[in-house]
């Protein structure tokens, strides 16, 4: 009997078969049940995935119960202290920090990319005016696809990367224009002069009628805020991205795809979420009715930035961006912000309640991002577009991973089914 296998035996026959267990490089192994049904006639079941793997990835490493998060081995608080956006775009599509020359030429050659064909520009005035951000990113992220006929045959490895730049390149500007648009102010043209993320801000704040400067605090706290953002393991729109791009679509579709998936608020929705909570708690008085609702399985009211699938400590990105929020919201001479008030009495009182120890509710990294963000003057319905800017460069690394895998195939999940057996048509005259 092999150590490394699990003996799984089906009592209605007698018969075992040994389920080989493969280890990673970190944290838990695997059974490989890839002949289960073969083996078994049976499915396994598993639905939120709470101990499925659906790949093998060599990108990120989270360990929930340390707080512990590594992009390629290098963690999070270091990168987020030490390293720019860039250059951790670099280390999770390539694998590798970059040298002084391999981050030169990938500046330049983002750089040559951020903007859009003037053509996509139209696609904006087709929504309202008050059309939600998320709305239209997630519809003219998919559109790219329609101007590039050149280089979408995706097992061209040329054109997986030029597609790749295109989108790190490229969605920063369409947010950017998302935003514009929703406040009837002029569209600003990317400035390549200007590194990632001032280049980001310059689109997002200036205007034409003067002088726009970069704030150095406020672009540090935002390039922190991507950082920690950019890619998270096979959460729920990653998954979605190597769903939708395993069954040979283009990338520009697939992280199309996983936009549509971090909307919702239970994932990148959830920053979105935290701000309104807190301005519906409004002042710390009123956080032990918000707490006891929390906990009320009848009362629909979640405590919004709190808990995780996989953290069940606190959540190192969530930690890194508190002391973040501090700082900008001094830049911003806010630090007496109510409600970041609130979001630390919040935290305080959570942290010491018996039901979220019990549950392991840590804040997570959308409790104090959305803070961030507000101080900075980006509106609440922006927060989510914010998260699938810095998210495109973890999609689309993790694209690149599956496109690049020997045994590469679509995703097909099946199902326990429990509906109807066979059953006739009846004509509508017999019903
Ligand atoms: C992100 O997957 C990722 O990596 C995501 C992400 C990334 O970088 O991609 O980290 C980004 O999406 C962060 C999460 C943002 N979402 C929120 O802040 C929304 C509020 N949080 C919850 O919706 C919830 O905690 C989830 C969705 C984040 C996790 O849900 P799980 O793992 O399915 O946990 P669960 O819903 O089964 O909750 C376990 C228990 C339940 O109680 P019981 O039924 O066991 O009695 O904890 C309770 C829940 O009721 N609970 C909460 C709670 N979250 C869970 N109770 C009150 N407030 C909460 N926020």
């Amino acid at each position: 009997m092999a150590s490394n296998s699990l003996t799984i035996r089906d009592n209605r026959t007698g018969k075992e078969v040994e389920l080989p267990i493969i280890e990673g490089s970190e944290g838990p192994g695997v059974v490989d049940i890839s002949n289960f049904n073969k083996d078994f006639k049976l499915f396994t079941l598993d639905p939120g995935f709470r101990s499925t793997a659906s790949c093998r990835s060599a990108i990120t490493f989270i360990d929930g119960d340390a707080g512990v998060l590594l992009y390629r081995g290098y963690p999070i608080e270091q990168l987020a202290e030490q390293s720019s956006f860039l250059e951790v775009s670099h280390l999770l599509m390539y694998g590798e920090l970059p040298s002084p020359n391999q981050c030169g030429h990938y500046r330049a050659l983002v750089s040559n990319h951020t903007m859009v064909h003037e053509q996509l520009l139209n696609f904006y005035r087709g929504f309202r005016r008050d059309a939600h951000p998320m709305a239209i990113t997630v519809g003219v992220v998919g559109a790219l696809s329609s101007f590039y006929h050149d280089s979408l045959d995706i097992n061209n490895p040329r054109h997986r990367d030029i597609s790749a730049i295109r989108l790190v390149a490229k969605v920063p500007t369409i947010a950017a224009l998302a935003y514009k648009y929703s406040v009837g102010q002029p569209f600003v043209y990317p400035q390549n002069k200007l590194g990632y993320v001032e280049n980001f801000m310059h689109m997002l704040f200036a205007v034409p009628c003067e002088e726009y400067e970069v704030s150095p605090v406020r672009a540090r706290a935002l390039e922190q805020v991507m950082i920690l953002h950019a890619d998270h393991e096979q959460n729920a729109s990653t998954s979605t991205v190597r769903l939708a791009g395993s069954s040979g679509a283009n990338p520009f579709a697939a992280v199309s795809a996983g936009i549509g998936a971090l909307w919702g608020p239970a994932h990148g929705g959830a920053n979105e979420a935290v701000l309104k909570m807190l301005t519906q708690i409004g002042d710390v008085s009123r956080i032990p009715d918000y707490i006891r609702r929390a906990k009320d399985h009848d009362d629909p009211f979640r405590l919004m930035g709190f808990g995780h699938r996989v953290y069940k400590n606190y959540d190192p990105r969530a930690r890194i961006l508190r002391k973040a929020a501090y700082d900008v919201l001094r830049d911003a001479g806010r630090e007496d912000d109510p409600l970041f008030k609130v979001a630390l009495e919040l935290e305080r009182i959570a942290l010491e309640d018996d039901y979220f120890i019990q549950k392991k509710l840590y804040p997570n990294v959308d409790f104090y991002s959305g803070l961030i963000l507000s101080a900075m003057g980006i509106p609440t319905n922006m927060f989510t577009v914010m998260f699938a800017v810095s998210r495109t460069v973890g999609w689309i690394s993790q694209w690149l991973e599956m496109m690049n895998e020997e045994d590469q195939s679509i995703g097909r999940p099946r199902q326990l089914y429990t509906g109807h057996a066979r059953r006739d048509y009846v004509p509508m005259k017999d019903r």
